[in-house]
């Protein structure tokens, strides 16, 4: 049985992958934040797919405290790992001002960029053994709208100035940038890496009900073009469960696309990757 672990699989399209993987017959680890809503959902999934292999655990991605004891338990328990899904993202936009943790991080950088590296590289070992691995990054099709978009190391974390939504796209530009060094660097493993460029999915609005009405406005024009969780979670498990891709990015079509021109160049790439490992270290030795 293989197994895989999918983040944010409480709600919206990590949910549909996870229960899509399930029904494939993997063994599904559900990593949330919320563990009610992660335990009501594993019931869902076991009952959907008569999968009985599907499990919640428990982690809080903004800290790395918690996100490297998650990977340390997982190894004691599991001891095998096929596919690690990071999906979960903080895009609370009614966020005001830079939220920073107990460790010291901007909790979107943290729980965005961090928390997918720390995840990876703990996992890796495991991932290596597997005859077959994937480690799959979610990106956004918002990138689009911002093709000259840089990644700006003097703001990594809120320092000079903070807006929810321009700190998620420089975090998913940053985690797209980690995700082709991550392939480089195993280019000559049995892990492949893949990232999906997430189009306009239907989010459930009871979870922004904390929203200014005008967002919320805009969210309801925005999901009337939206495709389905399940459609999307679609492109996440062909990446998971069918056979290996050459690509790097894919969009809900399947159809292999280019990232932002920044992400290709080398040197912002190694300089960040360092400023992650140098991180995730401190609490993680
Ligand atoms: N929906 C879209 O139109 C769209 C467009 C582009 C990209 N995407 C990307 O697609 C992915 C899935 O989004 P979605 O639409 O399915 O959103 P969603 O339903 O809001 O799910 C987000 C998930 O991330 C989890 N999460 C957030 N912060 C966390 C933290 N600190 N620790 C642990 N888990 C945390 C949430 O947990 P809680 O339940 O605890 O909040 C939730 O399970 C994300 O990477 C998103 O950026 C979505």
């Amino acid at each position: 049985m293989k197994t895989c672990i999918i983040t944010g699989a409480n709600s919206g399209i990590g949910k549909s992958a996870a229960e899509q993987i399930a029904a494939k017959g993997y063994r599904v680890i559900l990593a949330c934040r919320n563990i009610l809503s992660g335990e009501k959902t594993c019931e869902q999934i076991k009952r959907i797919t008569n999968n009985i292999n599907v499990c919640v655990m428990k982690v809080d991605l903004s800290l790395m405290s918690e996100t490297g004891a998650f990977a340390d338990e997982f190894i004691s328990n599991f001891k095998e790992l096929d596919v690690l899904i990071n999906n979960a993202a903080d895009f609370d936009l009614s966020r005001k001002s830079a939220n920073i943790t107990v460790e010291g991080n901007e909790s979107q950088f943290a729980a965005n960029v961090l928390a997918p590296f720390l995840l990876t590289n703990k996992l890796l070992g495991l991932l290596k053994d597997s005859s077959d691995a994937r480690v799959i990054n979610i990106s956004s099709q918002g990138l689009m709208l911002y093709p000259n978009l840089k990644l700006d190391f003097d703001n990594l974390q809120g320092q000079k100035k903070y807006n929810p939504a321009a700190t998620y796209y420089q975090n998913k530009l940053a985690l797209l940038m980690n995700s082709l060094t991550l392939k480089e660097k195993l280019s000559n493993t049995n892990v492949s890496v893949y990232a999906v460029r997430v189009t306009n999915v239907k989010i459930d609005m009871d979870r922004y009900q904390n929203i200014s009405s005008i967002l919320k406005f805009m969210y309801n024009i925005k999901s009337r073009f939206a495709i389905s969780p399940y459609e999307m979670a679609k492109v996440y498990t062909i990446l998971a469960a069918d056979r290996k891709l050459d690509g790097f990015l894919y969009d809900e079509k399947m159809r292999e696309v280019k990232a932002n021109r920044f992400v290709y160049e080398k040197e912002p790439r190694k300089r960040l990757w360092d400023i992650c490992e140098s991180l995730t270290s401190r609490d993680n030795d």
